[in-house]
């Protein structure tokens, strides 16, 4: 089992040549709804980036709300189990604010948690939603929700056999402690996280190398945008290069789509190698598209051309 905790957001899109500057107006281009949240984006591109279906579940929080129901139903629709997913009355749903640059496809990205505040998992409801728990499930976590730290130390006390797979994105200050860190089996970062864990700045290769001296413990992967990727499992550092695209249309849900790729190719028994080749390739489709759950793509459509 692959359980996803974490953010569902509703995404409204503003699209635009360029971002207004401080007091400028500005006419855009577009205006679109669609539906995101790093943990919504996580899980449904883990089960649609999945060779079979069924395995997936999503613990998160919506409100009572039309924007819930249809987070919900879009989570369904791509065979994730919702029944961990809460919705809770006088509470509205997460929302993003997001500009696109339509010349980059680059976006900044405003959250407003509503429900996603709420998620603060304690130890009675941790102990419920494992009991089941087996070698080789996966948890996947971001930053999105206040009860991250509380869900690391669980896990690394009461189930050691359960691989975490940590994006500690957004950044929070007090989440980038080398301690809890360790703690994880997968660390996956950019190039600004990693220079804010490890203090350095540099080159990619010196970044890693400080990185894996503060965290001995996790697989890394240090994200590099068009640049690919470079990642470390014990001693070994490997690399892979981005996937060339012609038009970037909308980068939103890239690095969530990476996310779940890559857990979806090591929870079917992938070596970490060939696990970050598919997740760049996958991540490379969904940046030629809008939205972000929205333009994940199904497994085939990645494993046909890899
Ligand atoms: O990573 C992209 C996501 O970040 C968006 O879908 C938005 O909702 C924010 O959570």
């Amino acid at each position: 089992m692959i359980t996803v905790i974490g953010s569902l957001n509703y995404d409204l899109v503003t699209f635009s040549r360029r971002c207004p500057r401080a007091g400028e107006t500005l006419q855009g281009e577009q205006l679109e709804e669609h539906l995101g949240g790093k943990g919504l984006n996580e899980a449904i591109a883990t089960a649609r980036l999945s060779v079979t279906k069924g395995h997936v579940r999503m613990w998160g929080n919506v409100g009572d709300d039309e924007h819930g129901k249809k987070m919900v139903a879009a989570l369904k629709e791509a065979r994730v189990d919702t029944g961990l997913v809460s919705v809770l009355p006088g509470v509205s749903s997460g929302s993003a604010t997001i500009i696109v640059e339509t010349e980059s496809g680059e976006n900044r990205i405003i959250i407003i948690p509503g429900a996603n505040g709420e998620l603060k998992p304690n130890d009675e409801q941790l102990a419920a939603n494992f009991k089941d728990s087996q070698p080789g499930d996966f948890v996947v976590l971001q930053n999105e929700f206040p009860g991250v730290r509380k869900v690391i130390e669980w896990l690394h006390a009461n189930k050691p056999d359960v691989s975490v797979v940590y994006n500690p994105s957004p950044v929070r200050d007090d989440l980038l402690d080398p301690e809890l860190l360790n703690k994880v089996a997968y660390l996956v970062v950019n190039e600004g996280e990693a220079e804010q864990i490890t203090g350095r700045s540099g080159g990619e290769k010196d970044l890693l190398a400080a990185l894996h001296q503060l965290l001995p413990r996790p697989t890394l992967i240090i994200t590099l945008g068009a640049r690919g990727c470079i990642f470390q499992s014990g001693e070994t550092v490997e690399s892979v290069a981005g996937v060339k695209v012609r038009n970037v249309v909308d980068t939103t849900g890239a690095g969530d789509t990476f996310l779940g790729a890559v857990v979806s190719q090591l929870y079917f028994g992938a070596d970490l190698a060939r696990a970050v080749e598919f997740a760049t390739a996958a991540a490379s489709v969904v940046i030629q598209r809008k939205g972000a759950a929205e333009s994940i793509p199904e497994y085939s459509r990645i494993a046909l051309r890899n």
